[in-house]
C-alpha cells in the first residue's frame, strides 16, 4: 500500500531521532511491500527562525493533505525568553488544534529487560502496562480569555478550564474502546471535589459508560492519582483525563519506564475502533533535549515506537507494528543501551547504531 507522511523533524535532538525513525519505516516498507511517500516541512523553532512563525501556512497545509504526521520535538533555550511573542511551543499546540487532535494516547509499558534502569524499586515497577488518554485541544491550554493586564493593584492574568459535554464524551469514549480491548478497566481521573469542570467530567463519564457495561468505570482524584501511579502502577488499565492533568501525570508516569526517551504517543482525531484508520500525528514524549543535540546519544526508541503506533491506529498495519516493537524489545535484550538506559554490564550505542540495529532487525 501507499501512504502520505509528514515529517516534521523540529528542534535540537529532533532531527536525529526522526532519521532513525525514517530508517525503521523505510526498513517496514521494504519488507512488506508498502511505499512511504515523506513529505518534509518546519515547526518550531526552526520554522520561526526561517518564517517567524512557529507553524508556517505551508506546514500545516502539507499535514492536511497526508495520511498522519510525524513529530520529533519543538523547542530550545534560544527561543525560551518569557516575553518573546512567538514560542516553539505554539507551533505544537496549533497543530493539535488545526488538525483536531483530541486524544492523545501515551502507552506506559515497562520493559522487563529495563527493570533495573528505573528509580523505583523493581517489585513495584514489574509488570507496569498502562495507556493514558488525555484530552488534547481543550481545558486551560485553549482558554479563552488567556491574557495578563494591568490592574491598579498590580497585574493580573487568567486561564480558566471550560469543557463542554461533546469534548468529554468523546475522550471519554475513546478511553473506553482502548479499555475494551484490553483488561477492561476505565480509571476516569478528575478534581469533582473542587472543580465544576470536573464535575461536568464525571457525570458525562457516567452517562458514557452506559454503553460500555463490559468495561469497569472508576473516578479518581488528580491528587490521589499522582500518588497511586508511585505507589501501585500495576493498579491501572486505561486512564483518562482533561488536558492539564494529563500533561502533568504522563510525566509522572514516564519515569515509571525508566526514561521519556522510550516513550511513544499518538495524538488522533477521532475515536480508534478495530478496523478504522484515524488521522493522527505522532511524537515521541520526550522534548528537543537541546544540550544532546548533534551528539549522536538521543534515544531514538521513542520516535521509532511512535512509528509503530502510527501504523498500528492510521495505517491499519497491525502486523507491521508489532515487527517494530518486537525487534526494539530484541535489541533491547542483547544488551544494547543509549546513554539514558545504560546499565552495567551493557552495551551502549549512540543514536545511529540504535536506529540501524533495529532496523536490520525489522528488515528479517
Ligand atoms: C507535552 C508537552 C507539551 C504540552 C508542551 C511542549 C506544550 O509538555 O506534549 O506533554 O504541554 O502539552
Ligand atoms: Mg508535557
Amino acid at each position: 500500500m501507499q501512504f502520505n507522511l509528514a515529517v516534521l523533524p523540529g528542534d535540537g535532538i529532533g532531527p536525529e531521532v526522526a532519521t532513525e525513525g525514517i530508517k525503521v519505516l523505510q526498513a517496514i516498507g521494504e519488507r512488506f511491500d508498502h511505499s512511504f511517500n515523506l513529505h518534509y516541512g518546519l515547526v518550531g523553532g526552526v520554522a520561526i527562525d526561517e518564517t517567524g512563525t512557529a507553524l508556517p501556512p505551508d506546514t500545516l497545509k502539507m499535514c492536511r493533505g497526508c495520511d498522519a504526521v510525524l513529530l520529533a520535538a519543538v523547542g530550545g533555550p534560544k527561543w525560551d525568553d518569557p516575553k518573546a511573542k512567538v514560542r516553539p511551543e505554539d507551533g505544537l499546540l496549533a497543530l493539535r488544534k488545526e488538525l483536531g487532535l483530541f486524544a492523545n494516547l501515551r502507552p506506559v509499558k515497562v520493559s522487563p529487560v529495563l527493570v533495573d534502569s528505573t528509580n523505583l524499586k523493581p517489585e513495584v515497577i514489574q509488570g507496569v502496562d498502562f495507556i493514558f488518554v488525555r484530552e488534547l485541544t481543550g481545558g486551560l491550554y485553549f482558554a479563552r480569555p488567556k491574557r495578563q493586564w494591568q490592574t491598579s493593584r498590580g497585574r493580573r492574568a487568567t486561564d480558566s478550564m471550560t469543557y463542554s459535554e461533546q469534548e468529554i464524551e468523546r475522550i471519554v469514549r475513546v478511553g473506553f474502546e482502548l479499555a475494551r480491548g484490553r483488561r477492561k478497566k476505565l480509571t476516569s481521573v478528575d478534581k469533582a471535589n473542587v472543580l465544576e469542570s470536573s464535575r461536568l467530567w464525571r457525570q458525562v463519564a457516567m452517562e458514557v459508560a452506559k454503553k460500555y457495561p463490559d468495561v469497569e468505570l472508576e473516578h479518581m482524584l488528580v491528587d490521589a492519582c499522582a500518588m497511586r501511579l508511585i505507589q501501585r502502577p500495576t493498579y491501572f488499565d486505561v486512564i483518562v483525563t482533561e488536558n492539564m492533568f494529563g500533561d502533568i501525570l504522563t510525566d509522572e508516569a514516564s519515569m515509571l519506564a525508566g526514561s521519556m526517551g522510550m516513550l511513544p504517543s499518538a495524538s488522533l482525531a477521532g475515536v480508534p475502533q478495530e478496523g478504522v484508520n484515524i488521522f493522527g500525528m505522532y511524537e515521541p514524549i520526550h522534548g528537543s533535549a537541546p544540550r544532546r543535540a548533534g551528539l549522536d546519544m538521543a534515544n531514538p526508541i521513542a520516535i521509532i515506537l511512535s512509528i509503530a503506533m502510527m501504523l498500528r491506529y492510521s495505517f491499519g498495519l497491525v502486523k507491521e507494528a508489532q515487527t517494530i516493537e518486537t525487534a526494539v524489545d530484541e535489541v533491547l535484550s542483547q544488551g544494547y543501551r543509549t546513554y539514558d538506559i545504560m546499565g552495567e554490564g551493557k552495551i551502549r550505542a549512540g543514536t545511529r547504531e540504535m536506529g540501524n540495529l533495529i532496523a536490520e532487525k525489522v528488515g528479517g
